[in-house]
């Protein structure tokens, strides 16, 4: 049985369509990231299973009790907010304690809790200071404790870390997945940022447009994105995309002419035969072959417009006849700006999309 769960749920704002019946199922223990790119309806959806944002059509559903009308201090869900929330006149011990004191708790019960969550997070020394004194690394450990404290059935994180510079971001990150393993709660994660998402997450819901485009482990949306919205917004940097002709077919694999003349046979990856002779292949920056310029095995040539060396990488941005395509090479890389290269797809690492955006 699912632990939270959405069955058919439409969320309208006056006669704005923001989710358009989504259905979801969360498994018990799974870290679930929520991806998708500003307004596609995360929040909204995170919001409603926490009872915070009402639900205009559908059901929602925790550890197989229907939440739906449900106020949201009763449904075992527990959620962190981006901006922290914290009372700023409380110190660090009264606001982790808050929903206990609320809830009638005992100072001694209320002292015992504070301690673990304190010492889980690493805020022992922190408990007398209050928001102000504290950074945004500790204040989010704090909000985090908030919820902890109330021990949830489900977390609910609206990108807890979006605040915090791009080390803590980092470190923040690993002890959120340090949390999980040791805590084992169901946790569902919104992010924009796709490396969060892939880091943290067992499972990634893509969202685009208040509609599931692709659920699944983050290897499979990056290996087997089902459509052109998964394959542009899963990986960094992004995937290449040109338009081929398909010339013909044999079995899976189909040939096609690329744009200034040579040709390639890509393996199908089990979707519809398209429609249309004209296709999008799409290439990731790690899956383009550098060799020398005119080289037979090569799929197209280029002229290096761009290198930006990242030490562990290097990134060209090469002009060819199928547009500027973006090659990630090894960091020692000995190429300079104006140099001509010649690039080769890996057909097996090359997918292909169709009128309608879907893998063929
Ligand atoms: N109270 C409201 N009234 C009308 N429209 C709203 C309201 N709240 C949100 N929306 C709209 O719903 C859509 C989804 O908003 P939501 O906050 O869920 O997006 P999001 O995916 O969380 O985006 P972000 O990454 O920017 O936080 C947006 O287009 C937004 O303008
Ligand atoms: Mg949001």
């Amino acid at each position: 049985m699912p632990h939270v769960e959405l069955k058919n749920v439409t969320k309208r704002y006056g006669n704005v369509e923001v989710i358009n019946g989504l259905s979801l199922a969360v498994e018990e223990g799974s870290f679930t990231a929520l991806l998708g790119p500003s307004g596609c309806g995360k929040s909204t959806l995170l919001r409603m299973i926490a009872g915070l944002e009402e639900i205009t059509q559908g059901q929602c559903f925790i550890a197989g009790t229907e939440v739906t009308d449900v106020p949201p201090a009763q449904r075992g869900a527990a959620m962190v907010f981006q901006n922290y929330a914290l009372y700023p006149h409380l110190t660090v011990r009264q606001n982790i304690a808050f929903s206990l004191s609320i809830a009638g708790a005992s100072r001694e019960v209320q002292n015992k809790r504070v301690g673990e969550v304190a010492r889980m997070l690493r805020l022992d020394e922190l408990l007398d200071r209050r928001p102000a004194q504290l950074s945004g690394g500790q204040r989010q450990r704090v909000a985090i404790g908030r919820a902890l404290v109330r021990e949830p059935k489900v977390f609910l994180f609206d990108e807890p870390l979006s605040n915090l510079d791009a080390m803590l971001r980092v470190q923040m990150r690993l002890e959120l997945a340090k949390l999980h393993q040791s805590l084992k709660t169901t946790m569902i994660y919104v992010t924009h940022d796709q490396v969060e998402a892939m880091t943290l997450a067992d499972r990634i819901v893509v969202l685009d447009k208040g509609i599931i485009s692709q659920v699944g482990t983050p290897l499979e949306l990056y290996n087997k994105p089902a459509n052109k919205f998964v394959a542009a917004f899963i990986g960094s940097p992004a995937m290449n995309f040109f338009k081929a002709e398909i010339a013909g077919r044999d079995g899976e694999a189909y040939s096609l002419n690329l744009p200034g003349g040579r040709t390639a046979k890509i393996v199908s990856r089990g979707g519809t035969v398209p429609a249309a002779a004209s296709v999008d292949v799409g290439v990731r920056p790690e899956h383009l072959k550098l060799g020398p310029a005119g080289a037979a095995n090569s799929h197209f040539d280029g002229k290096v417009s761009i290198v930006e060396q990242l030490g562990n990488s290097t990134l060209l941005y090469v002009d060819t006849p199928a547009g500027q395509l973006i090659v990630e090479g090894e960091g020692n890389l000995k190429i300079a700006v104006g140099d001509t290269v010649g690039l080769s797809l890996d057909p097996a690492a090359s997918h292909l999309f169709g009128t309608d955006e879907k893998v063929i």
